[in-house]
């Protein structure tokens, strides 16, 4: 049994303490609050006081009221869900302090019947994780652990689209929120300047023929300094204020994410396919790249074709030779010369 705090606004009275001191734009009185609360002074105080232990600044003046100075980052349903414009996607949102993996709580809900759209996301994860079984680093109080539940309508082998789908709103969201210029690594890599800022872990739980349930979880390096990445991430990933030299409000990532992803899943349930696997191609700009792709064991060399109609990867091999890759890793590309001074990346995040 999974339990969890925060469903999008946790507490209604709090809200509309909130919604009146922002609307004011000043200060409101002890006593309009009261009178429009139909709570005691002594009621609106204590609210008030719970407020600050979020990290709300509100001052209060002897004859003038409270007035609200600055709102915290702090990832709450109800920071995220104030202005937030989504449909589908976000539903409801829950946000925890520890846990093992967003991932677990989300795949946990799903299973238990929560509905498409349900969001999980944690301050920190005990094990976090990526894909193959890989390690996720996930320290509290500076990234963003998200995990998102969808019920579309496929069959499994169209699922490693969300992969694909996650990957375009996390590039959109980097560069509406910082003007970050990513790049984007099969099959699910967010990096910046060849270094790692995101990863999605999608999970499938699935019948022969149809989806039961997704859950795409993202990792995104926001407020991790660069000191605290350990000795053997340190020149393989980066976050976002590594890159950019200050902090950012992870609320407004998480809104803008959340936005993205609205936005994409309705088209990929509108459009198709289709719609998917050429953003995310445009997105990679993967075609004509030189790849060394490695999968299951074997390592195949090439130039990349494109995605096929299920999101295999599709590499030419030999003149008349190409070949699909359904998993793996992307060890090594270089962009194909085109004359001289062409730089050759090494993408081995
Ligand atoms: C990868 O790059 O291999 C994927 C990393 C995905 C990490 C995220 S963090 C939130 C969610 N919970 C997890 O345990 N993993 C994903």
């Amino acid at each position: 049994m999974v339990e969890t705090s925060n469903p999008k606004f946790d507490s209604p009275v709090n809200e509309v303490i909130l919604t009146a001191l922002e609307e004011c734009q000043g200060y409101v009185s002890g006593e309009d609050l009261s009178r429009q609360l139909g709570l005691s002074r002594a009621a609106i105080w204590k609210r008030i006081r719970t407020l600050r232990q979020d990290g709300y600044r509100i001052e209060a003046s002897p004859h003038r009221g409270y007035r609200l100075v600055e709102r915290p980052d702090l990832l709450s349903a109800r920071e995220i869900g104030r202005k937030l414009k989504a449909v589908r996607v976000a539903a409801e949102i829950h946000t925890l302090g520890e846990v093992s993996s967003t991932n677990d709580v989300a795949y946990e809900l799903a299973f238990q019947g929560a509905r498409e759209g349900v969001v999980v996301i944690a301050e920190s994860q005990t094990q976090g994780r990526g894909r193959m079984s890989r390690f996720w680093l996930s320290p509290a109080g500076s990234n963003l652990y998200l995990s998102l539940i969808l019920r579309p309508a496929i069959p499994p082998r169209l699922a490693p689209l969300l992969t694909y789908l996650g990957v375009i709103a996390t590039a959109e969201a980097l560069s509406q929120c910082f003007s970050l210029k990513v790049e984007v690594k099969w099959p699910n890599d967010v990096l910046v300047r060849g270094r790692k800022l995101a990863g999605l872990l999608n999970e499938v739980k699935a019948e022969t023929d149809r989806v039961d349930f997704v859950v795409l979880g993202f990792g995104v390096n926001l407020n991790m300094e660069a000191d605290a990445f350990p000795a053997e991430l340190s020149e393989k990933a980066t976050s976002v204020m590594r890159e950019l030299g200050h902090r950012i409000s992870r609320v407004e990532f998480t809104r803008s994410l959340l936005e993205w992803l609205d936005f994409w899943y309705n088209e990929f349930l509108l459009q198709g396919a289709d719609v998917i696997i050429k953003k995310w191609e445009a997105v990679a700009r993967i075609g004509g790249k030189t790849l060394e792709v490695s999968s299951f064991g074997d390592v195949y060399r090439g130039v990349a074709e494109g995605l096929d109609h299920d999101g295999a990867l599709v590499i030419r091999t030999g003149k008349d030779e190409t070949i699909r890759v359904v998993a793996g890793d992307v060890t090594n590309v270089s962009v194909q010369p085109q004359g001289p001074g062409v730089t050759e990346e090494f993408l081995d995040a």
